[in-house]
């Protein structure tokens, strides 16, 4: 548990290669046993998203940027063991996955072009400065298309963080130890929806369940997807998820990580009525939709912590 702590604390560079680290070693030992990947991540399973992606958008971004990250490799990791899933096979998905690093209005500022030669995933792969003007102009050609179809280019900013969420759940502790990625374990967060401040008639006796698992035995860094609510009397529409995590001996609400914790900000789901499973399972209500397929990353920040929700907008 000494390493654990100490892991705790490294800065965010030290986690990003970790996360390199990991996930390429991921990505070896996927390619040696050619795992299906969509098992992996869950990132395939039926979502519930509300964005309806036009024909014209989808080619815009398939001959443009995606074509790239086919042609130079990104779609190694990106295609799904690494987030964002930019380079998923069902262009579709993938689309979701970029859409919020680019901002149509400012497309060349999009991280898309700094990231082919950051070197991030210690390759030439991403270690190229002659293609960031290749993807620039790429982000251009697509951001043209989407703008001369009205697309909005607002909220568009990469995840972005809600310091007083209008709506917030009960706060619930993370069990320490989560079962890793790497088995078929899967914990769960049921929030209480009743418990809602402010509250909601709608969400009386609702549930916010919530998927976790450790990406790694250190316990450092939560994997936090397939967010799921049921119990719910009505419809109900909602925008923008947030994660607040802080020790349990802290107050407050917490904070949230913005490296990949915070990519459920753009969320807009639409979610039917429906009732409480009778026994709810152990793991995940799998007969149920979740609202998005994004995955979290969210780090640790001592050993037991505790959690709450956020919500933009409840309607
Ligand atoms: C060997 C695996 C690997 C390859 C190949 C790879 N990436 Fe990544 N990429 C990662 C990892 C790991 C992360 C998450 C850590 C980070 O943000 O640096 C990431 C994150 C990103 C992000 C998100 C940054 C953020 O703010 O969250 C973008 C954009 C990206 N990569 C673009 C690219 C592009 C463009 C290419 C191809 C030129 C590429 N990647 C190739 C591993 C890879």
């Amino acid at each position: 548990m000494m390493m654990a702590t100490t892991m705790v604390m490294t800065s965010m560079k030290q986690k990003l290669d970790w996360r390199l680290w990991f996930f390429f070693n991921l990505w070896v030992v996927a390619s040696l046993c050619g795992c299906d990947a969509s098992h992996v991540t869950d990132s395939a399973s039926s979502a519930e998203e509300t964005t309806a992606v036009s024909v014209a958008s989808l080619e815009g971004f398939s001959s443009t940027i995606y074509a790239f990250g086919q042609q130079n490799g990104c779609v190694t990791c990106h295609a799904s063991r690494v987030n964002p899933q930019w380079q998923n096979p069902n262009v579709e998905l993938a689309y979701q996955f970029a859409r919020p690093f680019v901002d149509f209005a400012n497309p060349v500022a999009s991280i898309f072009a700094s990231y082919v030669s950051n070197n991030h995933c210690n390759n030439p792969i991403c270690n190229n400065p002659n293609n960031e003007s290749v993807m620039q102009s790429l982000l251009t050609q697509w951001a043209l298309i989407e703008v001369q179809q009205g697309s909005s280019t607002s909220g568009a900013v990469a995840g972005s963080t809600l310091a007083n969420p209008p709506y917030v759940t009960a706060t619930l502790p993370i069990p320490n130890p989560l079962p890793l990625i790497t088995t078929k374990d899967i914990a769960v967060l049921r929030f209480n929806l009743s418990e809602l401040t402010p509250a909601l008639s709608n969400l009386s006796g609702a549930v916010l369940e919530l998927s976790i698992q450790s990406f790694n035995t250190g316990q450092n860094e939560y994997k936090i997807f397939n967010p799921r609510i049921y119990g719910n009397l009505r419809s109900i529409n909602l925008s923008g998820i947030h994660i607040y995590v802080r020790p349990a001996s802290g107050s407050g609400l917490g904070t949230e990580d913005v490296i990949q914790g915070d990519r459920w900000a753009d969320v807009q789901a639409t979610v039917r009525s429906a009732a409480t499973p009778s026994p709810l399972p152990d793991g995940p209500v799998t007969s149920l939709p979740s609202i998005t397929s994004i995955v979290l990353g969210v780090e640790a920040q001592s050993e037991a912590d505790v959690i709450t929700i956020g919500f933009a907008q409840i309607r």
